[in-house]
């Protein structure tokens, strides 16, 4: 593949023109103008098949994480695969339904799951809870007393390893708001034998998310094994070990192992033991598969620094602001002559709103840029600051590109919103 574009493997320079799959972005920004969020089907089902594929002959279950990019069109392409998905709310379910995906291979994680989730989550018959506290095993089982349906658990252990990734994505650590120490976990699972409404069914964790080093793996593993085999001595009798998502993808600054190294860890680890493995990637599914298209207004020189200010902004993707993401971003097409590096921001009233660096001839109105490894936690963290109407989704199959959510208007933006009496 392309090494100019090590974060984004789908995207080539064919003279001169940037194309995603054979799709030239300059078209579809003409065509559904921008910012536009552009994924890549082929991308997506390649990322999802490697990981499934990594685990040889193993019993396993990808569960996509829905947060990542939730589209229905995305959730279709991966139903369609075969993909299990792992949900963290009402909604989430919602959109897995409506695109075709099983109930039965869904994971619903989360450390706040409402009553009414709950027992939509059951009447749909979801495969597992991931529970994360002894109030919420008492919830699920009130739930599953009123609908008189047994209900399928696993708790979610917090390993306490240092996941060394970003403190807000960093979910694995003892003093944080996720799962159940792993101290505290057996006297949940002797509440979930006692009760004749709960069924164990695994154990589950989850230690952060752009996890670039395998090490934690093995470390959270250690102890989340050893918690199985415990249980399997007191009779305890699970089915899987949901080993969370968090797989690191290439950014800017970032060149995580390969993939398989990370199942191969897991694998490993978990042994001849004869536990499905479920794991719950997200970022590693559709974060290389998509960007973000956006054209420059303008460009100004303060201070000394060169500014392309451009019309997406940290409210259709959030992680620069939040997370101090760097993305790739490039120009659609290049102008001739020396590069210099320019600060990508965008409208919003923020010296925050800055989307990153990019090295560019020049940034001159109507120019495109791509953001790179945009399609995760790019769309599905977009909001409306600043009263901005989030962008267009389209995917590119086989070539051809495919509008698969519009472009707010004005008119969605205030809908719901009522003048006082
Ligand atoms: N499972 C659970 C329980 C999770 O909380 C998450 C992500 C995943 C799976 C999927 O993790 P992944 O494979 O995508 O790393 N907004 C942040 C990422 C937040 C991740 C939250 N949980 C970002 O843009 O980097």
């Amino acid at each position: 593949m392309n090494a100019e574009f090590n974060a984004c493997p789908r995207l080539r320079r064919e003279g001169g023109r940037l194309r995603l799959d054979g799709a030239a972005l300059d078209d579809i920004a003409h065509q559904f103008g921008t910012p536009v969020y552009v994924y890549s089907r082929a991308g997506i089902e390649d990322n999802w098949r490697r990981i499934d594929a990594a685990f040889g002959a193993r019993d396993r279950l990808v569960c996509y994480a829905v947060k990542a990019c939730s589209n229905i069109a995305v959730l279709d392409v991966l139903a369609r695969l075969g993909s299990g998905f792992d949900i963290v709310s009402g909604g989430e379910l919602e959109r897995v339904l409506k695109a075709g995906g099983d109930p039965a291979k869904v994971v619903f994680s989360g450390v706040g799951k409402q009553m009414w989730e709950i027992e939509r989550a059951l009447r749909a018959g979801i495969g597992c809870f991931n529970v994360e506290s002894a109030a919420e095993l008492a919830q699920i089982e009130q739930a599953a007393g009123d609908l008189n349906r047994a209900a399928p658990v696993a708790v979610r252990v917090n390993p306490d390893v240092d996941a060394n990734t970003h403190p807000y994505i960093a979910t694995g650590l003892r003093d944080g708001k996720f799962g159940v120490g792993i101290d505290e976990a057996e006297a949940l699972y002797d509440e979930i034998q006692r009760s004749p409404l709960l069924e164990a069914r695994g154990v589950d964790c989850h230690i952060g998310s752009q996890v670039t080093d395998i090490a934690p793996y093995r470390e959270a593993l250690q102890s989340t094994v050893a918690l199985a085999d415990r249980l399997a001595r007191r009779g305890v009798g699970i089915e899987h070990l949901d080993i969370g998502g968090g797989f690191g993808i290439a950014y800017a600054d970032a060149g995580p192992p390969p993939v398989e190294d990370y199942i191969a860890a897991v694998v490993d680890a978990v042994g001849a033991r004869p536990y499905r493995i479920i794991t719950e990637p997200g970022r590693a599914v559709a974060g290389s598969a998509g960007l973000l298209l956006t054209s420059v207004l303008h460009r100004k020189r303060n201070g000394g620094a060169d500014f392309a200010v451009v019309d997406a902004a940290m409210n259709d993707l959030l992680r620069p602001a939040l997370y101090q993401a760097r993305h790739d971003i490039v120009a659609v097409r290049r102008r001739g002559g020396e590069t210099r590096a320019f600060n990508v921001v965008g409208p919003v009233c923020e010296s925050g709103d800055t989307l990153g660096r990019a090295h560019l001839a020049d940034a001159r109105r109507g120019d495109l840029l791509a953001i790179l490894s945009a399609g995760a936690y790019g769309f599905s963290m977009a909001g409306n600051y600043n009263s901005r109407t989030r962008p267009a989704e389209v995917i590119v199959d086989g070539g051809e590109a495919h509008l698969v959510r519009l472009r707010e208007s004005i008119q969605d933006l205030i809908e719901g919103e009522c003048l006082l009496p």
